[in-house]
């Protein structure tokens, strides 16, 4: 039975979200299986919630692609929720414009063959560049214009999201990273969502894979890393505390899954959901190869002994602190420099 969140009145999501990332060129090697199936596979067992962006290249003609067959093979595709982004590139914020923001709506429309948006979560590159609250009114116009049903953010910080509110735009969820090793939504941001009722859905609960036993007992990996998640979420373990307190980790969530019949990716994304103003967690899939698995999140509970285990190691981590998709805004930093910001102008129509 998977669960489900009503975000809105009458617009429920999936609590495990498919995340599309890893469909996009440049994630990582092609996919195995063909994306199509492995989205029937998703939508088939409850997971009808798909997370993807303007700049994943790719990805909202494929989910488009999925919706049309979808309708032709069931006769219907209204039980999928699909979750895009409008992330306007970084040399273009200084000079934006509404009909671009307009323009890049429209592609996102036409890509996915619909008439409507369900969600367009917001980003924005760089405070530096203070347009992000005139570009979130645009946005606003363009939703009461009918092209799109819930606006939300991501990777806002406490302060961004409080103009944003101030400013009277209305935010349905902040797409954030909070995992085992990155909490830093609960130092304010936590608290501001849930005084003006927007919830988060959480990236990075496995830290692409590092959370699940196949990295148990393995000694410190060094790049070249397989995929752009792995490169990311090592970085959040060199922040966390190194991989000795991440093998600390690993280890315990081991043991808490062997008591409820389940994995090391399970406890990491339960022990999130069960977190305050969680909505969902979004969960990266190339293939439906850890489907199944991912579905047992759903089947355990996780005791108050789990819990306090789990927060005695997690207490011990170094980083990383401040706010929200702070240190990832230095963009000559370690994790900055990872980035690629300006994919918009390079997608094609
Ligand atoms: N807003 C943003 O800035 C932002 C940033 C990052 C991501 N996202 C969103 O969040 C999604 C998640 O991306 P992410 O980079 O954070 O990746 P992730 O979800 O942390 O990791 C996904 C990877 O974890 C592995 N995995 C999943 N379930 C597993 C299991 N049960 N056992 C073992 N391994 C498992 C798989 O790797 P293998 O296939 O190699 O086994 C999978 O590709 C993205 O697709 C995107 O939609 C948004």
């Amino acid at each position: 039975m998977v669960e489900k969140f009503e975000l809105a009145p009458g617009f429920h999501i999936s609590r495990i979200i498919k995340g599309g990332w890893q469909l996009s060129q440049g994630h990582s090697a092609d996919a195995t299986e063909d994306p199509i199936e492995s989205m029937f596979a998703f939508a088939d067992k409850g997971i009808t919630t798909f997370d993807c962006a303007d700049i994943y290249t790719g990805v909202e003609e494929l989910i488009g692609k999925f919706l049309r067959a979808r309708k032709q093979r069931l006769g219907y595709n209204d039980d999928v929720q699909v979750l895009t982004k409008f992330v306007p590139d970084y040399d273009a914020l200084a000079t934006i414009t509404k009909s671009h923001v307009e323009k890049i709506i429209d592609r996102s429309l036409r890509r996915l063959g619909k008439e409507r948006l369900d969600m367009v979560q917001f980003s924005w590159w760089s405070y530096d560049v203070d347009r992000y609250i005139e570009t979130a009114q645009w946005l606003h116009e363009i939703q009461q214009a009918g092209k799109i049903n819930l606006l939300s953010g991501t990777n806002f910080n406490t302060h961004a999201t409080k103009q944003m509110v101030s400013a009277g735009i209305l935010l349905t969820t902040l797409q954030i990273q909070y995992s085992l090793l990155d909490n830093r939504p609960e130092n304010s941001l936590a608290g501001l969502c849930s005084e003006n009722n927007i919830h988060f859905l959480c990236y990075g609960t496995v830290a692409g894979g590092f959370l699940s036993e196949k990295w148990l007992g393995v000694i410190e990996p060094k790049p070249p890393f397989e995929n752009r998640s792995l490169i990311k979420y090592k970085l959040m373990i060199d922040e966390f505390g190194g991989w000795e307190l991440f093998q600390s980790l690993l280890n315990l969530l081991k043991s808490i899954a062997d008591k409820h019949r389940a994995s090391i990716t399970n406890v990491a994304s339960r022990y999130i959901l069960d977190r305050k103003q969680v909505a969902a967690v979004i969960i990266g899939a190339k293939t439906s190869a850890h489907l199944e698995e991912n579905l047992r999140i759903f089947e355990f509970a996780l005791d108050d002994a789990d819990t306090k285990e789990i927060e005695k190691v997690i207490k011990q981590r170094k980083g990383p602190s401040g706010d929200v998709f702070d240190i990832e805004r230095i963009k000559e930093g370690p994790h900055g420099s990872i980035m690629r910001y300006n994919l918009n102008q390079q997608a094609t129509d």
